[in-house]
């Protein structure tokens, strides 16, 4: 088992930015030397969304690599690799609103009415928004029982960014059914807090029995 001191935690943070900064500095690049390919907007969009569920994905990956290698101080990248995750998922939407509908508001009405998925990713991004807004320590320590229950909101996130993803492909399912099963696969693995959502589905269907 490998101790992780404070050197090797910095070491892994600093990494772990270089991981999220490098890509937007390739993406940015991309675009500026025309290697974006005939649709730099498409790509930009495409890019940005991959790159929110990967680190959604990741900073779910974290707790049961911790628990699986022992490795405690590895909980102290989550916070991190999820504030990334989010950033990308507010770049993802900054270039759909900007780039795509040229920031036209009415426009986005019509194309929520068009392409339903869009729900789907707003709903994410409220969940991601507010994880992000609560994630300093000091939050954690105001909320007390009630932050872990508003974090626990982000296994229904890692639920609706693969379908979000799925929804909004023209054609080909193979890639978003991969992304699908491996979330519902990083859920299963920590089944405990799934318990949650059985609580709530069952408390939802005693309410509609009764009514
Ligand atoms: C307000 C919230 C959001 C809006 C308006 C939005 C909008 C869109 C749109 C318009 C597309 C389709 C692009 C196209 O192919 O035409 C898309 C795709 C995608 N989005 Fe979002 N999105 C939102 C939130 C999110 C979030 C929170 C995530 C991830 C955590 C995400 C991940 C993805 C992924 C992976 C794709 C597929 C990429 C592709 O194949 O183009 N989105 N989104």
């Amino acid at each position: 088992m490998m101790r992780l001191t404070q050197g090797r935690i910095l070491a892994l943070k600093t990494l772990l930015h270089l991981g999220f900064i490098l890509p937007l500095a390739y993406l940015w690049l991309s675009v500026q030397s025309g290697a974006a390919g005939g649709d730099p907007v498409q790509y930009v969009i495409h890019f940005l969304g991959m790159g929110a569920l990967h680190g959604l994905m990741l900073s779910l990956l974290v707790s049961p690599l911790a628990k699986g290698l022992q490795m405690g101080g590895l909980m102290r990248v989550r916070r991190l690799i999820g504030l990334w995750a989010f950033v990308y998922a507010l770049l993802h939407v900054a270039a759909f609103l900007g780039l795509d509908l040229l920031g036209d508001v009415a426009l986005l009405l019509g194309e929520i009415v068009k392409r339903p998925y869009i729900l789907v990713g707003m709903a994410t991004l409220l969940i991601l928004s507010a994880m992000a807004a609560t994630s300093p320590g000091a939050m954690q320590r105001r909320l007390g029982r009630r932050w872990q229950q508003l974090h626990d909101w982000v296994y229904l996130a890692a639920v609706l960014a693969p379908v979000h993803f799925w929804w909004s492909v023209k054609s080909g399912w193979y890639e978003p059914a991969l992304y699908l099963s491996l979330c519902l696969g990083l859920l299963a693995w920590r089944r405990k807090r799934i318990v949650f959502y059985q609580q709530i589905v069952t408390s939802f269907n005693r309410g509609l029995n009764r009514g």
